[in-house]
């Protein structure tokens, strides 16, 4: 029996973008979480946005773009000596607590890891570095290289290509709803890290399975291997 090949999507999967937060808090009081979710919000809109329209722009621009339209919003006035320190923590973000134990478990395991994500190979490298995930995976790979941002088909084909195998048979793993929807869509078997306990999308493609955090993803491929 082989291993599953297993992709993760990085930022809010492994690496918590809501841990500057209290970054946010200290600048702002009273106002860093709406900031954090904000900057979040648009940050993915303005991926939809740009891949629907050709105009692509690299992940840490947009994540900038996003930054200044959030802090605009809800803190006027905030300087760019504040809004480079916001970026400075999105560059090293924590990982989940539970993050480091499971993909360590999963690559003892024999499975082939690897990121899929919307976030350019410069700042995954940096992330992976900076969360203690060096050497965990076998690939590493950016929508950067098609110039389309999830659920674009051509930016999850990125990761048939790269692996060699059909979509099916490799695990797709996210934290957004509507990344598994798209992964899903696309013909990945997926499972959603639902950390929030939020209602499933309405997209016609619900996860093939989930739980409220990574480490519930060793259950699930336990289950699914014996079920083979
Ligand atoms: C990513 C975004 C979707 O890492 O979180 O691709």
């Amino acid at each position: 029996m082989h291993p599953t090949p297993i992709l993760f999507d990085a930022y809010g999967t492994l690496f918590d973008v809501h841990s500057v937060a209290s970054l946010a808090e200290q600048i702002a009081p009273g106002r860093g979480e709406a900031l954090s979710q904000l900057w979040r919000a648009k940050q993915i809109e303005y991926t939809h946005l740009r891949t629907l329209s050709g105009r692509y722009k690299p992940f840490d621009a947009i994540t900038r773009d996003a930054l200044d339209y959030a802090s605009e919003r809800l803190i006027p006035g905030l300087g760019t000596t504040e809004r480079d320190r916001l970026m400075n923590a999105y560059a090293s973000l924590s990982a989940f607590p539970e993050v480091r134990r499971t993909l360590q478990a999963l690559h003892e395991a024999g499975h082939v890891l690897g990121i899929l994500s919307n976030g350019t190979p410069q700042m995954l490298d940096i992330a992976i570095k900076s969360a203690g995930l060096t050497g965990l995976f076998t690939h590493v790979l950016s929508i950067d290289a098609v110039q389309a941002y999830k659920t674009s088909p051509a930016a999850y084909r990125i990761g048939t290509d790269a692996l060699g195998h059909p979509a099916r048979e490799i695990l797709f793993i996210s934290s957004n709803g509507w990344d598994a929807a798209g992964a899903g869509w696309f013909g990945y078997t997926t499972f959603w890290i639902n950390r929030a306990g939020l209602p499933r999308e309405h997209l016609d493609r619900d996860p093939d399975g989930e739980g409220t955090s990574l480490a519930a993803v060793i259950d699930y491929l336990a289950h699914a291997e014996c079920m083979r």
